[in-house]
């Protein structure tokens, strides 16, 4: 697949630290620290979500490829402690010396990466599983598309997002996640995304893989819990093709349309409208009702093993999928403009 914007991440939710290695940034761009940890407060916030987020302030620290306050065009790397880490770091220790058994486990939360994992790289211990699975990882994500919105910024593209439906209610989302917290339970809800101002042509209809949809399809189903994606109106496998299908007409030279249905998107590529994704985050897997298992050591039914956990974290979720449709706008918008610099952008644009 054509790429110009890539990233790496590594880190364990309870490891010392989250890191990401960015290539791709041109020169020039303005990184603001202080928009970087706004996004991640808004990705630690949200109502129903649990006991970690109050231990824990995320905070940035950019140890390479900025400087003076502007990208180097050398790679970007950025860093977040796991300010929890003092009170693991025996358990996630990397010598084999400080080993116990003290905090593993083998009773498999169902929902979880934890049965397959355990399988499919042979570990006893469910922490194993559970430290890389987890969707701590997707704070130092948002990190990453946040400097991917300041680089879209420059351009004017911005973007927003807004819960729809939280369990069954599309209006009193705090009194149902009160509810199902009473009762030990967890919620999960929709959300939809929107960008603006993007240029036209960004994907391509040439070949399956370079087709905007199925890119922000793929970046936005691999969010933890994430079920389903779609791109504009949720109703166009009911509806007549004269309903669905935004007309166009002609005021002066300038095209336009009156609905959005298809959300910005035709034949795999930006139309000039607005992009409207909407996705769809099943119910938190880790709950305080009991979830029947199995207990991998002693291979006895067993309740599922319960950590400190969110009852609901649709809102965060839609601030991850902000964060990942960003980056494959950018790299959209790097590969349809290239440049190394911003001036050089600037004036291809
Ligand atoms: C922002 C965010 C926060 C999450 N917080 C929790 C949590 O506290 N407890 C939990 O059990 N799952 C949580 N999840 C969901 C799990 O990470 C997810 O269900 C699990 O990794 C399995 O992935 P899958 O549902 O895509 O198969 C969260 C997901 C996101 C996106």
């Amino acid at each position: 697949m054509l790429s110009k914007f890539r990233f790496l991440t590594a880190g364990e939710s309870h490891g010392k630290c989250l890191t990401a290695i960015i290539e791709g940034i041109p020169s020039g761009f303005i990184i603001d620290p202080d928009f970087i940890n706004k996004e991640l407060k808004r990705r630690q916030g949200g109502y129903g979500r649990g006991g970690r987020m109050k231990i824990e302030s995320d905070s940035i620290e950019i140890t390479s490829g900025v400087r003076f306050g502007k990208t180097l065009g050398s790679p970007i790397t950025l860093v977040i402690k796991n300010k929890d880490y003092e009170n693991w770091e025996q358990i996630m220790s990397t010598h084999s010396e400080d080993y116990s058994e003290e905090k593993s486990f083998s009773q498999c939360r169902p929902g979880h990466a934890d049965f397959a994992g355990s399988i499919k790289y042979n570990h006893k211990d469910l922490r194993n599983v559970l430290e890389r699975s987890s969707a701590r990882k997707t704070a130092i994500e948002v990190a990453v598309g946040a400097v991917a919105k300041l680089v879209l910024q420059e351009f004017g593209i911005t973007c927003n997002s807004k819960i729809v439906q939280i369990g069954k209610s599309t209006d009193n989302f705090e009194q149902e996640i009160d509810n199902a917290k009473s009762i030990g339970d967890t919620l999960g809800g929709r959300f939809e995304v929107t960008f603006n101002n993007l240029p036209i042509g960004l994907g391509s209809y040439v070949h399956w893989d370079r087709m905007l949809d199925g890119k922000i399809a793929q970046a936005v189903m691999s969010i933890p819990a994430v079920k389903t994606v779609s791109i504009g109106n949720k109703d166009a496998f009911s509806m007549f093709g004269s309903e669905y299908h935004d007309q166009m007409y002609l005021e002066g030279e300038k095209i336009f349309r009156k609905t959005n249905n298809a959300g910005g998107i035709e034949g795999g590529m930006t139309n000039g409208e607005p992009l409207v994704v909407t996705a769809d985050m099943k119910p938190i897997p880790t709950l305080k009702k009991s979830l029947n298992t199995v207990d991998l050591r002693s291979m006895q039914e067993c309740e599922a093993h319960f950590e400190r956990s969110d009852a609901c974290a649709v809102e965060a979720c839609s601030v991850v999928a902000e964060s990942r449709i960003a980056c494959v706008l950018l790299d959209e918008f790097l590969l349809k403009f290239g440049g190394d610099s911003l001036t050089e952008i600037k004036n291809r644009i």
